[in-house]
């Protein structure tokens, strides 16, 4: 399936719900459709979109929005195909417990982590219920629980707008750090079209619980640890302090957390207690979450119009009544980074995507 249209909505598009359009929409569903479009005849700038749970459209999109529905999710024969490549490529041997899994870019990435942790492999669970596909997820290294997904991601397979083939990236040019891949980059961006991702889980019993009260709810239970228990808690959680885009429009963390000096840290630790909350990196520098700066503004539950930022998790701003305009957004996003910077002295990068 290969389809064109032209002058939609993108509402459906993305999950803050703005009701912007863009010029031209194309969908497919196999590589052979992407090899048999024809991009030169397509408006300009072309971008590719997974769900839209990372964007902000700022306006009407006058190039091509492309999306993949490429949704499907197998388990590979590492031994024959992939595992000879790798151990030709890179040296890598894998263990005797570990599973490949390549899921195409239009997957819901929250149906491969129901998928695998029913299968008893771990890996994913700690990523459930984040909204999005597959493609965008190894896009944008999506993370959430002291889990990464490209900790995970073995192998990009990309389609080539410049040489019209497909490619296949490994994880080590994949450069993931906290939200960023050489996908977001200068040569890589708008040239690769995400097709699959092969990650790389494991039958071994390895539950990551480290992170804030995540241990503390798994034992709780009482039950056996699996990857399918891991997961129906960390929904749980998620679900108590996180809004649901399909009830009311928001992009996640509107924010990227930052990372400050240890003296500007321990600067604002004279001022507002020793309890202030910081994860000491191994550089010596400090990241502070940008829920607590961005709540001791006072802006926790406050509204503006259409928008506002949620109640439960300041970090996350929402179109409160499903008709926000996008500068209503950006309005709002200026005024708390303009706060945070006048108390703290510290700049908030969005990490939602502004598109303009
Ligand atoms: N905090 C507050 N007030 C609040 C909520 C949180 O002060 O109302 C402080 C607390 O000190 C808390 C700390 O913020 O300990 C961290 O909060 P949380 O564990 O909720 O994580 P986060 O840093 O706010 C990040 C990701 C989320 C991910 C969670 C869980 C970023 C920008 N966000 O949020 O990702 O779900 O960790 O791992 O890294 C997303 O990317 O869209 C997203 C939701």
């Amino acid at each position: 399936m290969l389809d064109i249209s032209y002058h939609r909505s993108l509402a459906s598009m993305n999950t803050f719900r703005i009701d912007v359009s863009c010029a031209c929409l194309v969908e497919y569903d196999s590589i052979a459709d992407l090899l048999e479009l024809e991009t030169e005849t397509l408006p300009k700038p072309i971008m590719h979109i997974g769900r839209g749970s990372n964007l902000l459209f700022t306006d009407d999109f006058r190039g091509t929005v492309v999306h993949s529905c490429i949704d499907l999710m197998e388990i590979l024969d590492r031994n024959v195909r992939i595992y000879a490549d790798c151990s030709r490529d890179y040296g890598e041997v894998f263990g005797e417990d570990d599973v490949l899994v390549s899921a195409g870019a239009g997957t819901v990435f929250d149906e491969l982590c129901a998928w695998t942790a029913g299968m008893g492999l771990w890996g994913l669970e700690n990523l459930s219920l984040i909204p999005g596909e597959v493609g965008a997820a190894a896009v944008q290294n999506i993370g959430a629980y002291g889990v990464e997904v490209g900790d995970i991601v073995r192998y990009v397979y990309c389609y080539d707008l410049l040489e019209e083939e497909i490619v296949r990236f490994d994880k080590k040019i994949l450069a993931y750090s906290y939200r960023d891949s050489v996908f977001k980059h200068e040569g890589f961006k708008g040239r690769y079209f995400v097709t699959h991702v092969v990650l790389k889980l494991s039958r071994s019993y390895r539950p990551q619980l480290d992170y804030g009260h995540v241990r503390k709810a798994v034992e709780e239970t009482g039950k056996p640890v699996t990857p399918d228990l891991v997961r129906s808690v960390i929904i749980g959680i998620r679900k108590d302090k996180l809004p649901d885009p399909l009830e009311i429009g928001n992009a996640g963390s509107f924010f990227k957390n930052p990372v400050v000096s240890e003296e500007v840290f321990e600067n604002i630790r004279k001022k507002y207690g020793a309890d202030v909350p910081g994860f000491h990196l191994d550089d010596g520098r400090v990241k502070v979450p940008a829920a607590w700066l961005i709540e001791k503004c006072g802006w926790k539950g406050k509204k503006s119009g259409n928008v506002g930022v949620y109640d439960k998790q300041p970090l996350v701003i929402v179109n409160i009544t499903g008709k926000a305009f996008p500068e209503e957004i950006i309005s709002l996003e200026r005024r708390i980074t303009e706060s945070v910077r006048k108390e703290f002295s510290i700049i908030l990068e969005p990490e939602v995507e502004h598109i303009y």
